[in-house]
């Protein structure tokens, strides 16, 4: 073997060391945001469901504290199959557990265009996920057909308008490309909005900062109302929710989260969106725009709206 010197060796340990410390998600404070610990999260759980589904007549109430303690990790390849017929999914994809009566009604509102393979693998893996859950939820997905840069958060404002006006009193707003990978995610709103998706794989399960409040979240419809909705006014990738966090902080609105352990997604792989030029700039005005910008003065056109068997499928352009 060749004689390497002394200092290269030592060199090289110190590098490698560095860089196992730096890239090691334990290493990254994956665990230094506060969270609701298990043993309190029922005592968190906002108790609401729509009064207009009928839902069954069993007496006897579904009980939540089996999934909140569950330590089961799904897989994120799930395929049609697995989504057999005892599901009794209503067309547009609201369903509701026959076992027992279910304490929570979630509205899940996805905002979408043109991802046919990534949509088709989410609502089969999410009525798998969110079945188990023993909830009474509904898949809406809001789709923009015109060709300017894609707006979320204006489409998560047309699924949250349609979502409350149903009745709904907790809204899941959902980007279609993540996979909660921890049935005891439990998909319902807590007291104060909760960030879902604090441990991400393509951020190496690690919060990126203490304010992002992207992904995937849940809010009751009443707090959503109150920063009024997100702002219409962010095209391209970027910032929309920074904006909303900034609304809730304004009106003094703390969000919440679950363990890391608990809130794993698995992101699928596409290509990275076009950013939003404007971001920056609509960002440092954030709270002076929320009075006027938001659920407020929503304007869209409606092209058409289907009850497909696994969603409510609204197509809008903005
Ligand atoms: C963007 C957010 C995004 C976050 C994580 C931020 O720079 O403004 O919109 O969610 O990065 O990707």
């Amino acid at each position: 073997m060749r004689n390497v010197p002394k200092k290269k060796i030592i060199y090289g340990a110190v590098v490698v060391i560095f860089l196992i410390v730096l890239l090691h998600p334990d290493m990254n404070g994956r665990r230094s945001y506060e969270y609701i610990p298990k043993e309190a999260i029922l005592d968190n759980l906002y108790y609401a469901v729509t009064k207009s589904f009928k839902l069954n007549n069993s007496t006897n109430e579904c009980d939540y504290r089996d999934i909140v303690f569950d330590d089961t990790t799904l897989s994120p390849s799930l395929k049609d199959g697995d989504l057999d017929d005892g599901h009794k999914i209503r067309a547009g994809g609201e369903c509701a557990p026959l076992e027992c009566r279910p304490k929570f009604s979630t509205a899940i509102v996805v905002p979408y265009r043109n991802r046919p393979e990534q949509l088709h693998d989410f609502l089969i893996y999410m009525h798998t996920f969110l079945r188990r859950q023993q909830i009474h939820y509904r898949i809406y997905v809001i789709e923009q057909l015109d060709s300017l840069p894609f707006n979320r958060a204006k489409l998560m404002n047309i699924g949250a308008k349609l979502a409350m006006k149903a009745g709904f009193p907790c809204l899941v707003l959902h980007d279609v490309d993540l996979l909660p990978l921890r049935p005891a995610n439990l998909y319902a709103c807590t007291y104060n909005p909760r960030h879902l998706s604090s441990s991400i794989n393509k951020f190496r399960y690690v919060l990126p900062y203490l304010h992002l409040f992207g992904g995937a979240i849940a809010i009751r419809a009443d707090q959503f109302r109150t920063v009024n909705g997100m702002s219409n006014q962010y095209y391209g990738w970027g910032g929309e929710d920074d904006d909303f966090y900034s609304r809730l902080e304004n009106k003094e609105i703390k969000i919440c989260r679950f363990e890391p352990a608990t809130s794993v997604y698995y992101m699928l792989n596409h290509k990275p969106e076009v950013k939003g030029e404007q971001r920056h700039a609509l960002l440092d005005r954030a709270e002076k725009r929320m009075p006027l910008d938001g659920l407020n003065n929503l304007k869209y056109t409606e092209i058409a709206a289907t009850l497909h068997p696994l969603f409510t499928h609204i197509m809008i352009n903005i």
